[in-house]
């Protein structure tokens, strides 16, 4: 008897595939809305061929070395930060994730995003519901013109080319920083690729889209908020962690840069007193990228699938290189 651990609760007909198994035992947290508790992560671990996992859980060291039995983790994101590939390549573990279906959500979310921000959305809805709203006003709530702006993407991959694909529709002239120069983005859009100081000097909006590791942690930082323009916007859709959250505070209430649009923070989940979101400037959303009702379906069904394969010694459909 093999057995399965779904540590987040998820609609039991999107698993299907799973609970038809034969001799696999399937357990899943039951919980709504709330992730599986430490102690009983690592205690369910201990027993489980396969875990269904997603990005609140940590899986560390200490999780994984007491998991004798795991051969697949099945992580229902595209990023596995939150997983020690370290000790999973130690242990013969195999890593799916989902990546390609998750990418025109995250690029409609980041878009959506720096539209909003820009814009002043959510302070002109909060004036609504405080019943401000008493005049139209020939400059009340102005805010940055998107069309014909300058982006600069941080990170061009999949979801750098939807987001400039995007912004080439506003008629935006595309700057991109990567590891390496994307010709499919220079040729279809027109992107051109800068070093880091150079995208950062001249963007208007400055979009982070690289993953989260231990290379990119705090890349953006008080030197880089300084290189940028004070009329420029931060939007993060990637990881918290890329960016230097006390930094960024101080950029944003000195004036240092204008705004902040961000789905992503160092520690989620944040909470209501959090120092960013006293800022006028902040819009701050609960890590939503790729939450489209179509994708979240389709995700499910690849960490499914990735999950059988690796339990069944077959290739899964999308493994992390480890
Ligand atoms: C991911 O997939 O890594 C996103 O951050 C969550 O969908």
């Amino acid at each position: 008897m093999m057995k399965i651990l779904i540590t987040r609760k998820v609609p039991e007909a999107l698993l299907k595939r799973l609970y038809e198994l034969p001799n696999v035992e399937v357990i899943m947290f039951d919980k709504e809305d709330e992730p599986m508790p430490r102690e009983q992560l690592l205690a369910e671990l201990k027993t489980a061929d396969g875990v269904f996992s997603n990005l609140s859980d940590k899986l560390d060291r200490e999780a994984l070395e007491q998991a004798e039995y795991l051969k697949v983790i099945s992580t229902l994101a595209v990023g596995y930060d939150n997983i020690d590939l370290e000790v999973a390549r130690e242990k013969g573990i195999k890593i799916g994730h989902t990546p390609y279906v998750l990418t025109e959500a995250t690029a409609d979310l980041t878009f959506a995003l720096l539209l909003a921000t820009a814009r002043n959305l959510p302070q002109g809805q909060q004036m609504i519901k405080n019943n401000e709203w008493s005049s139209w006003s020939p400059f009340g709530l102005t805010g940055k013109q998107v069309y014909g702006s300058k982006i600069g993407i941080i990170g061009m991959g999949r979801i750098g080319l939807s987001v400039a694909r995007r912004a080439k529709g506003f008629s935006m002239d595309v700057l991109y920083h990567n590891r390496s120069r994307h010709e499919e983005a220079e040729k279809e859009v027109g992107a051109i690729y800068c070093s880091l100081d150079e995208l950062l000097e001249q963007s208007d909006f400055v979009v982070l889209l690289a993953p989260g590791s231990k290379a990119t942690y705090h890349m953006i930082g008080t030197e880089q908020f300084k290189k940028m323009k004070n009329t420029a916007y931060l939007i993060n859709s990637s990881r918290g962690t890329n960016v230097d959250e006390k930094a960024l505070y101080d950029a944003l209430k000195t004036g240092e840069i204008k705004g902040a649009g961000l789905d992503v923070f160092e520690k989620e989940p944040i909470s209501a007193d959090h120092p960013l979101l006293e800022l006028e400037n902040v819009l701050a959303i609960p890590h939503i990228g790729s939450a489209s009702i179509e994708t979240r379906q389709e995700m499910v069904e690849v960490t499914v699938s990735n999950l059988i394969n690796g339990l069944t010694g077959k290739e899964l459909v999308y493994e992390v290189p480890n």
